[in-house]
């Protein structure tokens, strides 16, 4: 049978596909879910870099994902020099591994970058504030904030000032592999983009 059956529902590849991008739009949508912070890997000169980011603006119809950063941080050089990305997500619960490849495209002046800082939360925009750039040294243990808000948090007005280090990394995907563990046995399957959007999709042994 061409099939998966989980928690009574009969999955066929393309209802598979349909699955993992709203466990996606889940995990961006809700802080709890397990594919809230997944991992993202890029290649630099030296070596892969590793971090976990949060997960935003998934767009399942777009193939595309998103995480928010600092325009002055690393991965943002990296991914401007070198514009491959992979993303690890797993949930523990349901023992589910998703991975993902594609290519970024980032945005820090232009409308995309505009629509995500305008429904971002003073709370959130708050680590764009500091003087310096993410990764400088400093002397002291420090979150790098100016002196005002180690004590009261800006107000909208004040949270603007971080617009300008506020930038959006959307990865449009080329590749996705989903591993599910299971006691009566594993299954993995995997899918590969055409630049239409369209996919083609493989059962593989895990
Ligand atoms: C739970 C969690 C969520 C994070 N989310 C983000 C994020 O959305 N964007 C981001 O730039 N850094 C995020 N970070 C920090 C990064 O993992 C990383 O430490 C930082 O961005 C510096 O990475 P870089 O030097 O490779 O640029 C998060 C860290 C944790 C632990």
């Amino acid at each position: 049978m061409n099939t998966i059956l989980i928690d009574g529902i009969n999955y066929d590849l393309p209802g598979l596909e349909k699955d993992i991008w709203n466990r996606l739009l889940n995990g961006s949508l809700r802080y709890k879910d397990a594919f809230h912070n997944p991992v993202v890997a890029n290649v630099n000169a030296e070596v892969v870099n590793l971090r976990t980011v949060v997960l935003r603006n998934v767009l399942p119809d777009k193939n595309q994902l998103a995480f928010y950063t600092d325009i002055r941080s690393g991965k943002w050089k990296e991914l401007h020099m070198q514009n491959n990305i992979s993303w690890l997500f797993y949930d523990a619960q349901v023992r589910l591994q998703i991975r993902l490849a594609g290519k970024v495209t980032l945005h820090q002046d232009d409308l995309i970058a505009d629509g995500a800082w305008a429904t971002s939360t003073v709370s959130s925009r708050k680590i764009y504030l500091g003087e310096e750039g993410p990764s400088n040294k400093t002397t002291i243990p420090t979150d790098g904030l100016p002196d005002a808000y180690q004590t009261a948090a800006p107000t909208i007005i004040q949270s603007k000032a971080g617009r300008k280090n506020f930038g959006v990394a959307v990865t449009t995907v080329t590749w996705m592999e989903w591993l599910w563990l299971n006691s009566q046995g594993h299954r993995r399957a995997a899918f590969a983009y055409n630049n239409d959007g369209s996919f083609s999709a493989h059962w593989l042994i895990p």
